[in-house]
């Protein structure tokens, strides 16, 4: 297992750095590997490159309304984001850019949705994961669930031995709890929306707790019949404040881990898919 705060966290900090700055990582070795990952959510599209060792060296994040209930219905608007990523990337790296990705897709859903547009955009798809589960791999769990909280969906993940027993994802994401804050404040949606995000979000945790309690649900749900010693949290809506606590409560007989900052989590997992497969080899 790798340990959240010395392996994971520096690197989560890392990518949220590089997302703001839009910079190539200073301490990038000329010579190292590169290697990229794309995750086509229904709140954003993240691209990121790392190195060899599963350290972010950039990142490109739009927010972005081209992927809905688990189908990319803005198909050439997917494919434009992916490009303009790829473009300003190249400018960072020029022929050292891979031009092969991973990429990812929500349990139960078509892996070549995601496929068709990172092949669109000009890219060997080298990779493809469902998300808690790429999650899972990239934190080698042994015996544990993965809870991935994003825009449209809630996935979730058992892991057994290493091994992926069990996944599945519902329609309740960060978007529902953006329609209850913006019905409950009379807001248009995208005010709601950015409100939420806000560094005074902690004080609309009593309008939007309701979502969150029906997304515990949901993981009980399916959790039900298997053994697990912890949940990790993953996905943007997770760095609402109150959801590990709303977590640990509901179930207490878990640890409830929740790296920060979660939003980049699973756009690492994804990018180190390849790495985590490396590792498999490895081992074997
Ligand atoms: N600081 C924050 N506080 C609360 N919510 C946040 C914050 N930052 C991001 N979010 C929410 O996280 C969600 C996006 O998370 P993420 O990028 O994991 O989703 P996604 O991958 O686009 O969606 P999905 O996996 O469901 O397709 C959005 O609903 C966004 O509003
Ligand atoms: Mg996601």
């Amino acid at each position: 297992m790798r340990s959240i705060a010395d392996w994971l966290e520096p690197r989560l900090a890392q990518a949220a750095a590089l997302a703001a700055s839009g910079a190539a990582a200073a301490d990038l070795a000329a010579d190292a590997p590169l290697h990229l990952g794309i995750d086509l959510g229904t709140s954003c599209v993240v691209t990121m490159v790392l190195d060899g060792e599963g350290r972010p060296v950039a990142v490109r994040l739009d927010w972005a309304d081209v992927v809905r209930d688990g189908v990319v219905w803005d198909f050439f608007g997917a494919v434009q984001i992916v490009c303009r990523q790829l473009e300003s990337l190249g400018t960072l790296f020029g022929d050292r850019l891979p031009k092969q990705a991973t990429t990812s897709y929500p349990p139960g859903t078509d892996p070549r949705i995601s496929v068709n547009v990172i092949e669109a955009a000009g890219l060997e798809v080298s990779g493809v994961i469902d998300e808690p589960s790429a999650v899972a791999a990239l934190l080698q769990l042994d015996k544990a669930a993965v809870v991935d909280i994003g825009g449209g969906t809630t996935g979730v993940a058992v892991v057994r031995d290493g091994r992926i027993v069990y996944s599945g994802d519902e329609p309740t994401g960060g978007h529902h709890v953006s329609l209850t804050l913006a019905g409950s404040r009379n807001l248009p949606l995208a005010e709601a929306e950015m409100l939420k995000r806000g560094k005074d979000n902690a004080t609309l945790w009593p309008i939007v707790r309701p979502v969150f309690d029906k997304m515990a649900h949901i993981v009980d749900t399916h959790l039900q019949g298997w053994q697990v010693d912890t949940l990790y949290l993953s996905g943007g809506s997770c760095a609402m404040p109150g959801v590990r606590e709303l977590f640990a409560q509901r179930f207490p007989q878990l640890e409830v881990i929740l790296p920060q900052p979660p939003l980049f989590l699973t756009p690492l997992a994804i990018a180190a898919h390849g790495l985590a497969g490396a590792y498999a080899e490895v081992q074997a």
